[in-house]
C-alpha cells in the first residue's frame, strides 16, 4: 500500500481532529480516580467527541465496541470499558482514543495513574512517554521509518524494558490504519522514507517484562504474557522538511 502524501487542507481537517481529540483526553484525564469504571471513562469520551459534531473513530471499527480503549495495569492496549472493571487506587490505565472530523482522522493515547502508584509504574509511564519524544526527533524528511523504530528500542532497552513486537504503530488519514507500519523494534532495513506531508501515529508500547503479549478471550483485550505492567504513548504527527508537528494537541493543554 502506497504511503499516502496529505494536501494541506487534509492536514488542516487533522489538526482540528486532533485539537478535538486533545480536548477529549484532558476531559477524561479529569474524572479518572479510584471507584470509577472504565464504561464511565468511555461514555464521557464518547460525550466530548460527540458535542463537537464528531465520530469516535475506534467505535465498530472491525467491531470495537467501544469509543475509547480502556487497558489496566498488565493490559497492553484494546481494553473494553466495562461498568464492572472499577479502578482501584495504585492502577495505571492506558486510554487510547480518535477522532474523526470532515473524514479525518486523529489518533493518540496516554497512561495515567490511579491516586497514588509505585515507583516502578511511574518510571515505566515516564520512560514510555519520553520514549516517544526521542522518535520525535528523527521524524523527518529524509529519515527513514527504521530509524523512529530504532530510537524507540533503543531508548526502551536501554532501560531494561521491551518493546511490544505483535502492534505496531501507523499511517492515519481518511483512515485509522494506514501506511506505513511503524514498528517500535528494529528491523534489518531501512524502511520507508518518511517524506513531508507523511501523518503517521507513533505510539511505543512498552512493557516491564517480556515483550511477548496475548489476546483475551473476548478478542480485543491484548495482555502481557507474563502479567507484568504496560504502558502507551501516542501521537498523530506530520512530517515535514523541517520539526515534525504533533497533530494530536490542543493550545494550553499539556502533551
Ligand atoms: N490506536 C489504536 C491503534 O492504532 C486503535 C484502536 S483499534 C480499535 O490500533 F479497534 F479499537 F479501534
Ligand atoms: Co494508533
Amino acid at each position: 500500500m502506497a504511503i499516502i502524501i496529505k494536501s494541506q487542507r487534509e492536514i488542516e481537517l487533522m489538526k482540528e481532529a486532533g485539537r478535538i481529540l486533545a480536548i477529549t483526553h484532558e476531559e477524561i484525564k479529569k474524572i479518572i480516580r479510584p471507584g470509577i469504571s472504565t464504561y464511565d471513562i468511555d461514555k464521557r469520551g464518547e460525550e466530548v467527541i460527540r458535542s463537537f459534531g464528531c465520530i469516535p473513530s475506534f467505535l465498530n471499527y472491525n467491531g470495537y465496541p467501544a469509543s475509547i480503549c480502556t487497558s489496566v495495569n498488565d493490559e497492553v492496549v484494546h481494553g473494553i470499558p466495562s461498568k464492572k472493571r472499577i479502578l482501584q487506587e495504585g492502577d495505571i490505565i492506558s486510554l487510547d482514543a480518535g477522532v474523526i472530523y470532515k473524514g479525518y482522522h486523529s489518533d493518540s493515547a496516554r497512561t495515567y495513574p490511579v491516586g497514588e502508584v509505585s515507583e516502578k509504574a511511574e518510571k515505566l509511564m515516564k520512560a514510555t512517554k519520553e520514549s516517544f519524544f526521542e522518535a520525535l526527533k528523527v521524524c523527518r524528511e529524509g529519515n527513514y521509518v527504521n530509524d523512529i523504530s530504532k530510537a524507540v528500542f533503543d531508548y526502551i532497552t536501554a532501560r531494561g524494558y521491551s518493546a511490544v513486537r505483535d502492534l505496531v504503530g501507523h499511517g492515519v488519514g481518511a483512515n485509522l490504519h494506514e501506511a506505513p507500519e511503524v514498528p517500535n523494534f528494529t528491523r534489518n532495513r531501512k524502511g520507508p522514507k518518511l517524506k513531508a506531508g507523511m501523518t503517521i501515529a507513533v505510539e511505543p508500547m512498552i512493557n516491564i517484562g517480556t515483550y511477548e503479549v496475548e489476546w483475551l478471550d473476548d478478542d480485543w483485550t491484548v495482555v502481557t504474557a507474563d502479567g507484568e505492567l504496560s504502558a502507551h504513548y501516542e501521537n498523530t504527527i506530520l512530517i515535514t522538511e523541517g520539526d515534525p508537528v504533533i497533530l494530536s494537541q490542543a493550545e494550553g493543554i499539556e502533551l
